[in-house]
């Protein structure tokens, strides 16, 4: 293995910090050095965050969007379609199921969906938290400030805003609609509102570099997240970008290593589109830094309608195969399946919560 390689891996292991040129070139490096960094990151994921990993119910309780990001196939122009959306009843009754499953958290993803109001989604989030005891992660996009304070109010414990790529003028040309400096300006909110912070960007994009890679890489350890999700862009072809090649699962999993290395502390998810493009891909991520699974616990009827992009993964599984599935897996690896809510271990996130 080449020297330059493992004197970088070794050190970024030890200190938690890489520059710009290194990250380049632990982006390009392949065979004996490659393994290294996967096994390095793998020994700072089991030093930092232990062997337990955490579980997050993915709830998809709106398929309805405003936006229109190129990628994404449930921009609002995908008239290809079928939209659903569900009430607070509906997400009540698949959290109250999740709940003997052993989950601990839900996730309350959807569209930009203005239908919501913000009020509604306090009140979900406020009978989650007294009735089910669960955490809760939001992720519904850009909203106004008073709507992020609201829900965090009700207790909302984390937020998910994925920047998607820090290269300001790929970021533009990927959302026609949106602007760069408010998304950023979006997670910096949600921090000073006291949430654990989510992040997270897509490999592979058309027109992305390795060095707006390495800058995604140092935009996480800037915003300092709580969590980074990190997966390959997949083209969906009721998109714009139908025609696009998608990200490598190689270059995906080499994105998430040196994410560990740079943030010992930080959830790192083994994605569900890196599972949906290899069919060992989670099991791949677990074993190179990442500690976090977000296995979907919609019911099956609305699956098949959030259709991101096309291939993914569990479309016809229920929530209970899914969470049997997502045990083995995770015993296969000799790891557990974390009995904790699976907080932030950083000490303002722990002091009092379970
Ligand atoms: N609307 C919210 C938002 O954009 O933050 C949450 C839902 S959105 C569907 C969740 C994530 O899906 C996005 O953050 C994006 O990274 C991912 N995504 C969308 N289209 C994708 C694609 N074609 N390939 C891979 N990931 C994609
Ligand atoms: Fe809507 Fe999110 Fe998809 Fe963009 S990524 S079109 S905001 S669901
Ligand atoms: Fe859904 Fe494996 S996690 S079938």
């Amino acid at each position: 293995m080449q020297k330059k390689y493992e004197g970088i891996i070794k050190q970024a292991a030890a200190e938690h910090k890489l520059e710009r040129d290194e990250i380049i070139t632990l982006l390009s490096c392949d065979g004996p050095a490659l393994e290294f960094l996967f096994a390095a990151a793998d020994q700072v994921r089991k030093t930092f965050m232990g062997d337990a990993v955490h579980l997050r119910g993915l709830i998809e309780f709106s398929s309805y969007c405003q936006r229109n990001c190129t990628y994404c196939g449930l921009r609002e122009n995908n008239k290809t379609l079928s939209r659903y959306r569900l009430d607070a009843e509906e997400i009540l009754t698949i959290a109250r199921a999740a709940v003997p499953l052993g989950y601990k958290t839900v996730v309350l993803q959807s569209g930009e969906d203005s239908y919501y109001s913000a009020e509604m989604i306090a009140v979900i989030t406020c009978r989650l938290k007294e009735e089910l005891s669960l955490a809760v992660t939001l992720s519904l996009g850009e909203r106004a400030k008073e709507d992020y304070r609201l829900w965090r109010e009700a207790g909302a414990d984390r937020y998910l805003l994925k920047h998607e790529t820090s290269d300001a003028e790929l970021y533009g040309a990927l959302h026609p609609d949106m602007d760069w400096g408010n998304r950023k300006k979006s997670l910096y909110t949600l921090r000073e509102l006291g949430y654990q912070v989510g992040s997270g960007c897509m490999v592979g994009l058309p027109g992305q570099t390795l060095t707006s890679l390495a800058a995604d890489l140092l935009l996480f350890k800037e915003l300092d997240v709580e969590m980074a999700g990190i997966g390959p862009f997949i083209p969906n072809p009721n998109t714009p970008l139908a025609s696009a090649q998608r990200g490598t699962v190689e270059l995906t999993l080499k994105m998430i290593a040196i994410a560990r290395l740079l943030m010992p502390q930080t959830h790192l998810p083994a994605t569900t589109a890196l599972g949906s493009i290899d069919s060992k891909g989670r099991q791949k991520a677990l074993v190179a830094g990442a500690n976090v699974v977000m296995p979907n616990i919609t019911p099956n009827k609305y699956r098949r309608l959030y259709e991101i992009y096309p291939n993914k993964i569990c479309l016809d599984d229920n929530p209970a195969h899914c969470r049997n599935c997502i045990g083995g897996i995770i015993s296969s690896l000799g790891r557990t399946v974390a009995e904790s809510a699976g907080h932030s271990p950083k000490e303002q996130f722990t002091l009092g919560l379970g």
